[in-house]
Parts: structure tokens; sequence; C-alpha cells
């Protein structure tokens, strides 16, 4: 389905002449991100210019329902919005993304927050402009979405906030449904969008001056499973990123998040050979316990995780890895835990994202009995954390003495003559530079390391 929308010019005047403003809250994962960038082009198109969240005349928030904390941020975030909207002419109140496929949150929205505006389901862009319209010209409010849209949309606006950096959507929704996991129902099932439609997008970048691209998706390695055209079938995951490689001025390629029950030895072999995938794999573990991934239905065990580490880092000894874990899922035991700290030990992470489980209502996992004390969950994702705290410097301080290729990002917050940059492990690192290498790849030579990121000097000649 393409995005044409009518309401785009019709709303454009109106707004033009009233000077209005907007921002946008995200909340949540990399996918929020890229929508919210959408949203950000869509309502550019309209003539909207961004603002302040506390001036902005329409405020939207795409919200996340991956953990319980995001519904009490919303709620107060609105809350605090009521006296604007008694007091100010010409304010708009949006909420979009996946806690609005929620019938208890659009329920709550009604009954204690009568005043926001529109609120908005996951792929459902395109009734956005019309919806918009109605609220602004036609004073007309919009809080019943709850549908997950299975089209996909193809060319929404989008709005890059970066000029070297770009992430591209490759697959929307998840069939997975591991067990504590709400995303299967509010995001819907897996659609990948057509590999013609993506290097579009990815040659268009490139032709702007994008060097790194970041392909998205829950479940980016069964790219290509839902292709039903003859055209298409047998289309996958590496498939698409060979064809990527291919696309000149792109320089680095990253994706997340790859699921490892689908890691398969074709996907291994394309990262080996590649110039362009980045050295970093983000791989979520969830747990490092068998018997927990069993009923977290991960549809893999400690042992198949760790062939998989191994064989990318036979592939290749410099790829970095990050991942996903989950401490306290009902009735993890200390023996469980300790499983998931062997596995943090033998990996070597260089980033972990950790977060206590979350009871989300109508997952499998919300039926499950759990004994363990919130304390207990606590205490064990301090543990977590200690750990990888403890084994990051020495992670760090075997690229010491080593150059890295760094995409130069600007200039670094602090000190106005550093400049920051990533390598292609996804490093951090801070080296002083001019501001014409901003957006070029140079060669930096890291000298010392300082936890969360790391010092070095351009080496280029
Ligand atoms: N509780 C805690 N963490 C969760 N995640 C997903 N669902 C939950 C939940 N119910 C985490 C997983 C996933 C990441 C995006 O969020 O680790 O990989
Ligand atoms: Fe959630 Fe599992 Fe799908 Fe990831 S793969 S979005 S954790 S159900």
């Amino acid at each position: 389905m393409r995005f044409v929308n009518s309401y785009l010019s019709k709303i454009k005047e109106y707004v033009i002449k009233n000077n209005l403003t907007y921002s946008i809250d995200t909340m949540g994962c990399q996918m929020n991100e890229n929508d919210s960038l959408k949203y950000s082009g869509i309502l550019e198109s309209m003539g909207f210019k961004e603002a302040d969240s506390k001036t902005a005349n329409l405020i939207l928030f795409n919200t996340c329902c991956v953990r319980e904390n995001a519904e009490n941020t919303l709620f107060g975030r609105l809350g605090f919005l009521k006296s604007r909207k008694i007091k100010e002419k010409n304010v708009y109140i949006v909420v979009v993304g996946c806690m609005s496929q929620q019938k208890h949150i659009l329920d709550k929205i009604k009954v204690s927050y009568p005043f926001v505006d529109i609120v908005l389901g996951t792929n459902a862009m395109s009734i956005f402009p019309e919806k918009l319209y109605n609220a602004i010209i036609n004073n007309k409010k919009s809080i019943e979405y709850i549908e997950v849209g299975n089209e996909i949309e193809e060319e929404v606006p989008i709005k890059y906030d970066d000029k070297f950096k770009a992430s591209v959507s490759i697959i929307y929704g998840c069939n997975n449904f591991c067990s504590y996991c709400i995303v299967p129902y509010v995001r819907g099932r897996e659609r990948s969008r057509t590999p013609q439609d993506i290097i579009n997008d990815i040659n268009e970048l490139a032709k702007k001056g994008y060097k790194e691209i970041m392909l998205l998706g829950q479940n980016v390695n069964s790219y290509g499973n839902d292709f039903k055209e003859d055209s298409l079938k047998g289309y996958t995951f590496p498939k698409l990123l060979k064809e990527i490689e291919k696309i000149n001025g792109i320089e680095i390629i990253r994706f997340m998040s790859p699921h490892p029950k689908d890691f398969s030895d074709e996907l291994i072999e394309t990262i080996k050979n590649s110039k362009k995938i980045a050295r970093q794999i983000h791989l979520p573990l969830q747990s490092g316990s068998s018997k927990i991934l069993k009923e977290m239905n991960r549809k893999y065990t400690k042992e198949k995780y760790l062939e998989i580490v191994e064989k990318l880092k036979k592939a290749d000894k410099n790829i970095s890895f990050s991942t996903d874990i989950i401490v306290g899922f009902p009735n993890e035991t200390e023996q469980d835990f300790k499983e998931t700290l062997d596995v943090v030990k033998k990996v070597g992470f260089d980033q972990v994202y950790m977060f206590i489980y979350s009871k989300r209502v109508g997952t499998r996992a919300a039926n499950m009995t759990d004994e363990t004390k919130p304390e207990e969950k606590v205490n064990r994702l301090e543990r977590l954390k200690s750990l990888y705290e403890e084994m990051l410097p020495e992670l760090n301080k075997k690229m010491i003495g080593k150059s890295y290729k760094v995409l130069v990002e600007g200039k670094s917050k602090n000190n106005d003559k550093l400049f920051t940059g990533r390598t292609s492990q996804n490093k951090v690192v801070v080296f002083e530079a001019n501001k014409q290498d901003i957006g070029k790849i140079k060669n930096v030579e890291i000298e010392s390391e300082h936890l969360w990121y790391l010092k070095g000097k351009i080496v280029d000649d």
C-alpha cells in the first residue's frame, strides 16, 4: 500500500497560517524510533515545525508496552498536559504505538484522559492525516482505534535526524510468541517488505550521503519467510544482506534483532564474507538456562546459543556481542540465574540490555505462578550488572594499540576539540579531529579505555 494522502495538503494552509508546531515523545525500541521519524515526516509535510514539548501545539506520544513502567510514564505525562489543553487554544494530544493496541489503555484514556484527541494503533500511519484533519479542522475526537493493520505502508515521508546513519525497517510484526512478550499481540504477524522497496530506500539514502544503515525488525532473520509470490519465495535475509552490500556509498550495515533460533550457517557465512556488515552482533539471550528458555518458548538451548557465538567468533575474532537478558522470569531459580551468569562469562558481551521480568496481561507467562520475591529479582539484576561491568574493561583493553575504522559522527559534548564515533563493534571512541572529518570514515588507533568509551587518535596520513 502506497502512502498517498490528500489530507496532507488540505491541512497545510491552516497549519502554516497558525504557525503550528509539534513534539514527539518516543518510548521503547528502535522500531518505535523509526516510526517516530515517519510521524515527523508526515507532520512536516503538513507544515508543522518541530518545537519543545512544553510549547508545541501537537504532542505525540509514541508508546511501548513491552514492560509495565511505561504505562505510568504515559499517564503521568498525559495528566501533566491537562491544564494546557484547558487553557490554550490549538493544543492537540495524540497517542500512537503499541500501547494503543491494548484495550485497557484505550478504556483508561477514555475515562481518565478524555481530552486526548487521537489514539492510533500500530501500522495506522495512512489514516493519521485524516484523523488529524478531523481533529484540527472539524474539532472531532478519535479515541477508538484498536486494530493491527495488515498491509505494509510504503513511501511514508520520513525525517531522518542524522546525516550519515539511517534505520530502515525490513520486516514488521512477530510470529514467535515468546511466552513473556506482548509484541506479537500488538504488532501482528510477520510482514516482510519487498527487497525492491528496501533496496530503493537504501539507494536513495546512499545518494544523500548516508554511510551506515541499520536494518530493523522484531526478528530480522525470518525476513522473507512470509513471501507467497513465486518470484519472491525463498528470498532470505542473507540474500537481502548480499544485495545491500552491493550499494555504493553504504559502508556499514547493522541489523537488529536477529533471533538465535533462525541464525543459520548461511547467515554466519554471509557475515564472514562481507566487507560492510558490522562486526557487532546483537543476539538476544533472554536467559542462560535451557529450562527457562523452554518456558519462554525461545526454541533454542544454552548450548545452541553458545554454539552460534563460537561459530561467529571463529568466522571473525573481531566480532563483538550485545544482548538482551530478562531476570526473574517466573520461577527462575538461583541455579537458572547462575546459568545466565555463566553464558555472560563465556561470551563476554560488550553491551547487555537487562530487564526485570514484567508481567504482561494476555501473554502465556502471565498465568504462570511466580514465587520469586521482587527483592531477589532486583538483587539478580544487580549481580548481572556487576558481572558485566567487571568484564567490560578487559574486553576494552584488548582493543588498545589496534586501529579501527570509525565513522566520525560529531563533536563530543564535553570537549570542543574532541569528536566521537563508533567502531564497527559499536564501541564509542573519542579522538581529536576536524569539523571536515564529520561523516567520514577514519582509522583510529585506540589508546585507552574508560569503561563506556575508548580514547584514540586518527592514524590516517
Ligand atoms: N519483561 C521484561 N522484559 C521484556 N522484554 C520483552 N518482554 C519483556 C517482559 N515482559 C525484553 C526482551 C526483549 C527486549 C526488547 O525487551 O529482553 O528482547
Ligand atoms: Fe517478543 Fe520474542 Fe517476538 Fe522478540 S521474538 S518480539 S521477544 S515474541
